[in-house]
């Protein structure tokens, strides 16, 4: 599992993720994602979950995050911060996990919910063996 020291700064990124989780457009599933990437210049761009009518056009708060990100031209990352609300801590769904590999490498994936459990890991823990331009 996890290897080495995970860096500072996670709680407050949860923190800002956990605001972002509020914004979070979620009518249909009622729940509610944030998250909170930092680039490795240290600029923190958020995401939520954002729904839809049409169900499967839905957006991951991961997603929206990264999306948002590479889109300012932020490309260089070294952490994830994601906030839910459920029974167990909610990582990161396999899509997210592949597009998060894409972006951000196997960079540190810390996980909150709101009554303060946490888990820190590594995003090659959750996505062992993946797919990517090496393999192109
Ligand atoms: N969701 C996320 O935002 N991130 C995940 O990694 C898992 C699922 C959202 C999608 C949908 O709006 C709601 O949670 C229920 O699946």
């Amino acid at each position: 599992m996890s290897r080495g020291k995970p860096p500072a700064g996670l709680r407050e990124m949860a923190r800002v993720a956990r605001e972002a989780r509020e914004r979070a457009h979620a009518p249909y599933s009622k729940f509610k994602v944030g998250a909170a990437l930092r680039s490795s210049a240290g600029e923190i761009v958020t995401g939520c979950n954002v729904e839809n009518a049409s169900y499967g056009l839905t957006l991951c708060a991961e997603r929206v995050a990264v999306f948002k990100a590479v889109s300012e031209g932020i490309l260089a990352f070294d952490a994830v911060a994601v906030v839910a609300d459920s029974p167990r801590l909610a990582p990161p769904c396999g899509p997210c996990r592949q597009i998060l590999w894409e972006f951000c490498g196997d960079v540190w994936v810390h996980l909150e919910d709101l009554k303060g459990h946490r888990r820190t890991l590594r995003m090659r823990d959750l996505l062992p063996y993946p797919f990517d331009d090496r393999n192109l």
